[in-house]
């Protein structure tokens, strides 16, 4: 496994790989790798001959100077785990690299209207901090697909957009949500949880369960779902941030719609944890 820390060590492996006609594939991550992640390298081997994975803690999508400085630094376990699956190269900038200009001085990619909802409404700036960084790394690794995990829903739906929206030539491949065996969903923030916040975590899947049921079971009182579910979140004891039913593309549920996502954000202890569920009736 190669291992750069600029885009022109990157190039020089990246351009040999294309010459020979092989296609690349990309896992953008911030690191502290669990099977979630591990998932998006496993498709992107089905996918393409050479697969590149980034490891690079964004400081411009953390809204919160402390949230930023604890996030989890496991450079030499995620090294390990990457080099076993047989990632082919992983490209780690600095901030420096990324941002030479400092982080005030650089341009920003926003994506209007779906950055301001939901997470966006909650962690202003988020998704222009995750836009901006997604558009450089795709200029400086040139990948043929990238791919992301359906649990941050949102920035994929984002990302999408900001790919058509800018003719960026690179497929955006959506990587179903990996779940412990209680059902919440893999994230580097469940390592915030002590020993009894960890169980109740499980009460935001299984709420997302049980809208999904009353969806196919032909409720369209959106609101109204989404309050009941809320509530039976918070008798688990979590805040939540929100709970609404949307379209897959985020735009708002009619009453004619069938295929819908539930998306829900809820603190519990230091965790803000957020998940989703796909709803076809
Ligand atoms: O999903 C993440 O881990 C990050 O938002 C991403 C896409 C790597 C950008 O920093």
């Amino acid at each position: 496994m190669i291992c750069a820390e600029t885009p022109d060590a990157l190039r020089e492996a990246a351009d040999a790989w294309r010459r020979a006609g092989e296609r690349i594939a990309f896992v953008p991550t911030m690191g502290n790798l669990h099977a979630g992640h591990m998932a998006l390298v496993t498709r992107a081997r089905e996918l393409a001959a050479r697969v590149v994975v980034s490891i690079f803690v964004n400081p411009l999508q953390f809204d919160r100077a402390d949230d930023l400085a604890r996030y989890p630094r496991t450079l030499a376990d995620d090294e390990a785990r990457l080099r076993a699956a047989g990632v082919d190269a992983l490209y780690l900038p600095d901030e420096a690299t990324m941002y030479p200009q400092g982080r005030a001085g650089q341009t920003r990619v926003h994506v209007p209207v779906l950055s301001e909802l939901l997470c966006g409404a909650s962690r202003p700036g988020h998704f222009d901090g995750v836009a901006t960084v997604v558009c450089k790394l795709f200029h400086q690794v040139r990948p043929d697909l990238a791919l992301f995990g359906e649990k941050d829903w949102q920035q994929l739906v984002i990302i999408r957009k900001m790919v058509a929206d800018l003719d960026l030539p690179v497929e955006i491949v959506g990587v179903p949500t990996v779940r412990e065996a209680d059902g919440l969903a893999m994230s580097s923030r469940n390592g915030y949880l002590n020993a009894s916040e960890r169980p109740r975590a499980a009460a935001i899947h299984r709420a997302l369960r049980q809208g999904a049921d009353w969806l196919r079971a032909g409720e369209r009182d959106y609101e109204g779902i989404a309050a009941r579910l809320a509530r039976q979140i918070e008798a688990a004891g979590l805040r939540v941030d929100y709970l609404e039913i949307r379209r897959p593309d985020l735009g708002v549920a009619s009453r004619d719609d069938r295929d819908w996502v539930i998306l829900a954000a809820a603190w519990l202890g230091k965790a803000r944890l957020i998940d989703n569920l796909r709803v076809r009736a």
